[in-house]
């Protein structure tokens, strides 16, 4: 059967099962549209667009503005003041799936994504934001990168000793890096989550969340295995955070795992031996 035309038989659910099938076996796992969108007629009126950078890509990113819009500063508004009254982690996860301020909630995610790991652990890694399998299963880290970050943190030791989010809590459709624009509306949220959690020290994994954490414009192979201090907007929080290269870039460049594997190491001596003059 030709699974594309066998759309024209809608009564025949095999068929369409069997069109989802061969759309999602050539990587179309998401709806955007209630409506198709013909991209080829499109192209033919328009100049192609860039292709959106694979999730933890270390190339630079589009330009993005550098300042918020009006819509996106009362997102921020709103956000800070709803996660100011959050008293803890569950009623920061409650409110977060309750608030509309970030573009991404309507852009395809199924549900938010907040985090996973332990509250009480003395590290937190702030990742990009949610793929496909998180946006399924609804905690970070839980698809093929996530598995691959388990294996480092547990032959580094750290298993059980750390907390996990994303710089965003809606999957960005087509796994496209996060807008600043979104990223400054879950900013506020993330910050009371670090307020809740106080670990000790950052784990900034791939160059989107690295260079919206620390406001730097280089590229996270400049950034990756350095220490530099977050500070919170208010400036009441300065956490010791250190970038590394991104789970799904090593899984497609396994050659960089050394490299991420020192930055672990790196973090791991800072952490179990506080004392020790640091680089
Ligand atoms: N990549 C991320 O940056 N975060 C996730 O939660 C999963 C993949």
């Amino acid at each position: 059967m030709d699974p594309v035309n066998a759309v024209s038989d809608a009564s025949d659910a095999r068929a369409i099962e069997s069109l989802l099938a061969f759309w999602s076996d050539a990587g179309a796992d998401a709806m955007l549209r209630e409506s198709p969108v013909d991209r080829i007629a499109e192209g033919q009126r328009a100049p192609p667009k860039p292709a959106a950078p694979a999730r933890g890509a270390v190339a630079a990113q589009a330009p993005q503005p550098a300042r918020a819009g009006p819509e996106t500063t009362a997102a921020v508004a709103d956000a800070k003041r709803l996660a100011a009254e959050a008293p803890d982690l569950a009623a920061l996860e409650a409110t977060i799936a309750a608030f509309d301020g970030c573009g991404l909630k309507f852009e395809g995610a199924k549900r938010a994504v907040f985090s996973r790991g332990n509250p009480e652990g003395p590290l937190m890694i702030i990742g990009e934001g949610p793929g496909a399998d998180e946006d399924s299963q609804g905690a970070p880290f839980v698809g093929r990168a996530g598995k691959l970050l388990d294996r480092m943190l547990k032959a580094a030791d750290l298993e059980g000793r750390v907390f996990i989010t994303n710089t965003v809590f809606w999957r960005p459709p087509g796994n496209r890096t996060p807008t600043l624009a979104e990223q400054l509306a879950c900013r506020p949220f993330l910050e009371r989550a670090i307020a809740l959690v106080k670990p000790r020290l950052l784990l900034l994994a791939g160059g989107a969340s690295a260079k919206s954490m620390l406001g730097r414009e280089e590229g996270i192979l400049s950034l990756r295995g350095r220490w530099f201090d977050w500070k919170s907007e208010d400036e009441a929080m300065e956490i010791p955070a250190m970038p590394t290269l991104h789970p799904a870039f090593l899984l497609r460049q396994p050659g960089a795992k050394k490299r991420a594997w020192q930055d672990l190491l790196t973090l791991t001596e800072r952490l179990d031996r506080p004392d020790r003059p640091k680089d």
